[in-house]
């Protein structure tokens, strides 16, 4: 069994302006059945992957790898004001 790292699941970032919550995108061993080294790939998945996504380079990727980040940013509520809408 593979150890997995220590990476935080997710980061929030008090709110300012904007809130933002940081999520790493990690792989996990099911994503290697379209990630994992072409050769070790489904024909079936291979076929598809080069029917509909010719030049793909998002294989041989290797499990629990870090890829990226999800980030999510959202406005802050703009302050109450007393009684007068727009
Ligand atoms: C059913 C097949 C399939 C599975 C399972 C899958 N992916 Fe993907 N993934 C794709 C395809 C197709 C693309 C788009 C490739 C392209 O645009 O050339 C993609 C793109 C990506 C990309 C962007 C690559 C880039 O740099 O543009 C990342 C990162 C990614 N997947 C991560 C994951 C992770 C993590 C998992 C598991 C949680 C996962 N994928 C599971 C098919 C899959």
């Amino acid at each position: 069994m593979e150890k997995l790292p220590v990476v935080p699941d997710r980061v929030i970032v008090p709110c300012g302006p904007e809130c933002r919550v940081y999520r790493p995108i990690s792989t996990m061993p099911q994503c290697l059945k379209c990630h994992g080294p072409l050769e070790e790939l489904q024909p079936e998945i291979r076929a598809f992957l080069a029917q509909h996504y010719p030049g793909d380079n998002a294989t041989s990727y290797s499990v629990y790898q870090w890829r990226g980040v999800i980030r999510v940013s959202l406005a802050a509520a703009e302050p109450a004001t007393s009684g007068r809408n727009k």
